[in-house]
């Protein structure tokens, strides 16, 4: 049997010396992902700034710093989650990636998904948002959990946005201090059978949302 090392390697692979769409001819590195192959929790940004495309890893600029701050504050590091961005490559002069670039490379991210098979997927911003809360608007649905059949989407603000504006970081704060509790109820749910289909339903997630969520209307607003 082939490891998640092994198979998402393989996949790491293809990404190196992917040409699928137009942002391969400006990038210096690819940024396919890093962290812990067996995680728990898989955290979806957007695409790699001017430091990741350097070093070929995702978030080591300032908002990874944020990030990493995020995750001590709930007592992870990088080793315990796995972190991928919804496009591998950088975009030019950092602006937002287009529909065929992210339609490009979602298989990419759709198969790091089937290998880690992480019990929470945390969303980063709102492209990665988008891939499971289509038609979502991130201030209102940051922080509530929605449950499919085999995990649990779980959406944040974007790190950059809260650097931006720091009015936000009391929010994003309480957003991440109630992800472990996130992960907590998937286990129980898969625990007692109540997430025990086999078929993921990453690519058409129920609407769904967690009924303790403080602010369930609007949702889809
Ligand atoms: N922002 C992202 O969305 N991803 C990164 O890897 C870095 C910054």
């Amino acid at each position: 049997m082939v490891t998640k090392v092994g198979q998402l390697s393989a996949v790491h692979t293809e990404i190196y010396t992917c040409t699928l769409c137009g942002l391969h001819s400006g990038r210096t590195r690819t940024v396919p992902g890093a962290g812990n192959p067996n995680a728990e929790i898989l955290f979806i940004g957007e695409a790699p700034g001017y430091y990741e495309d350097q070093q070929g890893l995702p978030f080591v600029g300032k908002s990874g710093q944020y990030l990493d701050e995020l995750l001590k504050q709930i007592g992870l590091a990088r080793d315990d989650v796995f972190i991928a961005n919804v496009v591998k490559c950088r975009p030019p002069d950092n602006r937002d990636p287009l529909a065929d670039e992210m339609a490009a490379c979602n298989p990419y991210i759709r198969r790091q998904i089937d290998i880690i098979d992480p019990l929470v997927i945390a969303t980063l911003g709102r492209y990665s948002m988008g891939m499971f809360f289509p038609n979502a608007r991130i201030s209102t649905i940051h922080g509530q959990a929605k449950y499919g059949t085999v995990r649990a989407y779980y959406p944040f603000f974007h790190p950059a946005a809260v650097l931006r504006d720091s009015n936000l970081r009391p929010v994003m704060e309480s957003d991440f201090a109630r992800l472990l509790t996130v992960v907590e109820e998937v286990k129980r749910r898969r625990a007692n059978d109540e997430m025990s289909a086999t078929a993921s339903d990453d690519a058409n997630p129920p609407t769904e949302i967690d009924p303790e969520s403080p602010k369930q209307m609007g949702l889809f607003d």
